[in-house]
């Protein structure tokens, strides 16, 4: 049996306008989730809500068996650290560290090791000793994909992870991902813009007119 990772239950947002209401989703191991809907529609505030960051006006979110928002700041921070992997737009890596210092600060903190085939099938394994502001934006998207991977997540929540990436990069990271959910038995919630990647996941919902709607 595969475990459940998330659960979201009648959740419902607000911030100058309602944005969604009544959402509800389940995240098992080895799946992969994708949330498409126009810009502005609430994907990314859905995926801080999902992911510990945003506490929404109602419903309930259990992330591993845990209602994360009655935990105390000490517990969600654990989580956060061992448990959840985030790629979010704004990728914050140290740009004047190199590389493989901004990957060993995540595995030194989730007590993990480096993975040097992951480097390889990100190919940014021969930039490691470049410093991040020395590298491409598509570079420096797959080195913070790479550290977030390298922590060994349960669960993976990415905001659009292939945006500033040409068609074949982009392909390559998808695969790397829904390779390490089903390795790993991780899960994923990814938002794109993209059918093509959306098509890739296990299943699709369309943020629109405030309801989360499965695509079939
Ligand atoms: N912290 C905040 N405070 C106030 N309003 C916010 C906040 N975060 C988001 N919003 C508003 O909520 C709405 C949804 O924003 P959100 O970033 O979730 O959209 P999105 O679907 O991810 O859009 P995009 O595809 O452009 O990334 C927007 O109108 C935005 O201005
Ligand atoms: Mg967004």
């Amino acid at each position: 049996m595969s475990q459940t990772l998330l659960t979201a239950k009648n959740i419902a947002h607000k911030f100058d306008y309602e944005l969604f209401t009544n959402v509800n989703l389940e995240v098992k191991e080895r799946e992969s989730i994708a949330i498409v809907g126009r810009s502005g529609s609430g994907k990314s505030t859905l995926l801080h809500i999902f992911s510990t960051f945003i506490h929404p006006n109602r419903g309930e979110v259990t992330l591993l068996g845990k209602n994360i928002y009655s935990l105390s700041e000490e517990k969600t921070e654990k989580i956060r650290r061992y448990d959840l992997g985030i790629i979010f737009q704004a990728h914050y890596l140290f740009k004047g560290m190199t590389a493989l210092d901004n990957i060993e600060i995540a595995t030194l903190l989730a007590n993990e090791k480096i993975d040097n085939e992951l480097l390889e099938r990100l190919e940014i394994r021969e930039l490691m000793k470049q410093k991040i502001g020395e590298l491409s934006g598509g570079q420096q998207q797959r080195v913070s994909i790479a550290r977030v991977l390298s922590k060994k997540p349960k669960i993976i929540f990415a905001d659009e992870p292939t945006g500033n990436l040409d068609k074949e990069t982009a392909k390559l990271v998808m695969d790397v991902l829904l390779e390490y959910i089903e390795r790993n038995s991780a899960g994923l919630i990814l938002v794109t813009h993209d059918a093509e990647m959306a098509e890739l996941c296990s299943k699709s919902f369309k943020l629109e007119q405030k309801v989360l709607k499965e695509i079939v």
